[in-house]
């Protein structure tokens, strides 16, 4: 077996290769039933509960620093820790010296299961590598993808605050090893007539995917690995953008960000919440750390789900696409891009290269909202956004963007056209709510019922109002980039 087919990466400082293996086979398959390295747990296999947590750690762009962060073992395929190091609760321990996110799990009473608890150890220690001082909000974030069902949070967060005060344990260096595991050749496994391809430019992807327009392309997982785990779906060929390095970049230009489609949205959403301060809440209730750890905003805009969240803010701030089909690029506005429910405008062997966000005017307010039955880690009922620009108390521009409404992530036409021109009141405002009936006609599923969808989406709108109406626009306009 070749380099080019064997997956190579670090554990316990060992460096493991794993050649001959079904490319689909998850990281927490691996490691209990090939390892028998049971501390790892799977609890619901869809990347919710977060009993398999693990963390992995790999070289930043610039090969410069090491960075450090969780992810849910139970979708993530084997072979994308190429490269990488993998860091269990099993590695934590210094012999029979409990690392102090163990210990202070002890002292306070932390675990009270061990089904949840290497899960919330592993959360804790990406955090503990990660910030040195966080205060409640960033540890109650930390956390958000773990979930207790026997309600014993309080300990837990103790654990986490007090976990710091502990003799600190040294993580040694881990890029020597990382440095070996570089290549720059592709990997490529075949196993029962399955592919894997991981190539490393974008020109080698363009080919790869024009050869087999039927493949599927793998970005953080946070989908598709549950078609495998949850649809028992069999991918023939994946191919995997998280090793191209145009599609791991990302710029701020002097008009735009620009983002690559295979960028994660842990990195992607903290450069455009610095522009957007007003998407902060939508893109914090983004599911949980090791989901966006993984997770790609160009995967979240190719699924295309109509209940996806970044979508609505991509859409009401004009952003585009650049798709690649071979050596052909052509660029599309995110407004144009969804047909129908899941069916976009990607031909076939065409991929999302990079995501085109303009940057902010200062006039303009920007904000979504995000409405689901649970604050944290839950799924969208209804996801708003808004773009609003107010001159002498009149709308000037005003757009707004829905998903849960409808097949696809869209406008309301009418509704902006209601509201355009007109004086930013509360009289604007209920007229403008009539005509979100117009614009939408939702369905009802388990997330809420057609009635309630709509009305939740009008209670934003007006919301959305409240914050934003009053008569002091330089105190609207510092509240709208502040927040
Ligand atoms: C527990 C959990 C919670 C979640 N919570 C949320 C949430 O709160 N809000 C939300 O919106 N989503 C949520 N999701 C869905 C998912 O995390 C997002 O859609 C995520 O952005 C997908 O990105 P990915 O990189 O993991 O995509 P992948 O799973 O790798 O791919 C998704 C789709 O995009 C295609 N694709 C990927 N990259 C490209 C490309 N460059 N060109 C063309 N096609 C491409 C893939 O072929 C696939 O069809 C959640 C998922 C889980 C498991
Ligand atoms: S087993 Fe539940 S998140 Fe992985
Ligand atoms: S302590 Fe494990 S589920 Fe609550």
């Amino acid at each position: 077996m070749t380099d080019r087919a064997t997956i190579r990466f670090v554990l316990d400082g060992e460096i493991i290769k794993v050649c001959d293996v079904d490319p689909t086979r998850t990281v927490l398959q691996f490691l209990r039933e090939d390892l028998c390295r049971n501390g790892t747990k799977e609890g619901c296999a869809e990347g919710d509960c977060g009993a398999c947590t693990v963390v992995v750690a790999e070289l930043n762009r610039s090969r410069d620093a090491v960075q450090v962060r969780a992810i849910n073992s139970c979708i993530q395929f084997l072979p994308t820790l190429d490269g990488k190091e993998l860091i269990t609760v099993e590695s934590l321990a210094d012999g029979e010296t409990l690392h102090p996110v163990q210990q202070a799990m002890v002292e306070h009473h932390g675990s009270q299961c061990g089904f949840c608890t290497p899960g919330f150890i592993m959360s804790m220690y990406a955090m503990y590598e990660t910030s040195s001082n966080p205060g409640r909000q960033e540890i109650d974030d930390a956390l958000a993808g773990n979930l207790c069902r026997c309600t014993g949070y309080r300990p837990i967060i103790l654990a986490a605050t007090e976990m710091y005060s502990l003799p600190a344990s040294p993580s040694g260096d881990r890029s020597a090893n990382l440095e070996k595991l570089q290549r720059k050749e592709s990997l490529r496994i075949e196993h029962n007539g399955r592919r894997f391809f991981a190539p490393s430019d974008t020109d080698e992807f363009a080919a790869l995917f024009a050869e087999f327009p039927e493949a599927t392309i793998l970005a953080g997982g946070t989908d598709v690995g549950l078609w495998v785990t949850k649809q028992h779906r069999e991918l023939a060929t994946v191919i995997y953008t998280g090793r191209v390095s145009e599609l791991c970049e990302q710029q701020v230009t002097d008009t735009h960000i620009d983002i690559g489609a295979a960028v994660s949205l842990t990195d992607s959403v903290s450069v455009i919440v610095q522009h957007y301060p007003g998407l902060d809440e939508m893109f914090r209730r983004f599911a949980s750390p090791p989901i966006r750890n993984a997770g790609t905003l160009g995967g979240n805009v190719a699924n295309g789900s109509p209940i996806g969240d970044s979508m609505a803010a991509l859409m009401v701030v004009d952003t585009s696409l650049l798709l690649r089909c071979g050596a052909v690029e052509r660029e599309i506005s995110l407004g144009d891009f969804y047909h129908d429910y899941m069916v976009n405008d990607l031909q076939p062997g065409e991929f999302i290269a990079r995501i085109r966000i303009p940057l902010p005017t200062d006039d303009a307010i920007v904000r979504s909202q995000k409405w689901s039955k649970r604050f944290d880690q839950d799924i969208s009922a209804v996801c708003t956004a808004y773009r609003l620009v107010v001159n002498n108390g009149k709308v000037i521009s005003f757009r707004m963007a829905c998903a849960g409404l409808a097949a696809t992530v869209r406008r309301a036409g009418k509704t902006e056209a209601a509201i355009n021109d007109q004086p930013w009141t509360s009289e604007t405002i209920e007229n403008a709510c009539q005509m979100l009936a117009e614009d939408f006609a939702p369905i009802s599923d388990m997330r809420a019922s057609a009635d309630i969808r709509l009305r939740a989406c009008q209670n934003l709108l007006r919301r959305f109002f409240a914050e934003t109406g009053s008569d002091d626009l330089e105190t609207v306009y510092t509240y709208g980039r502040q927040r």
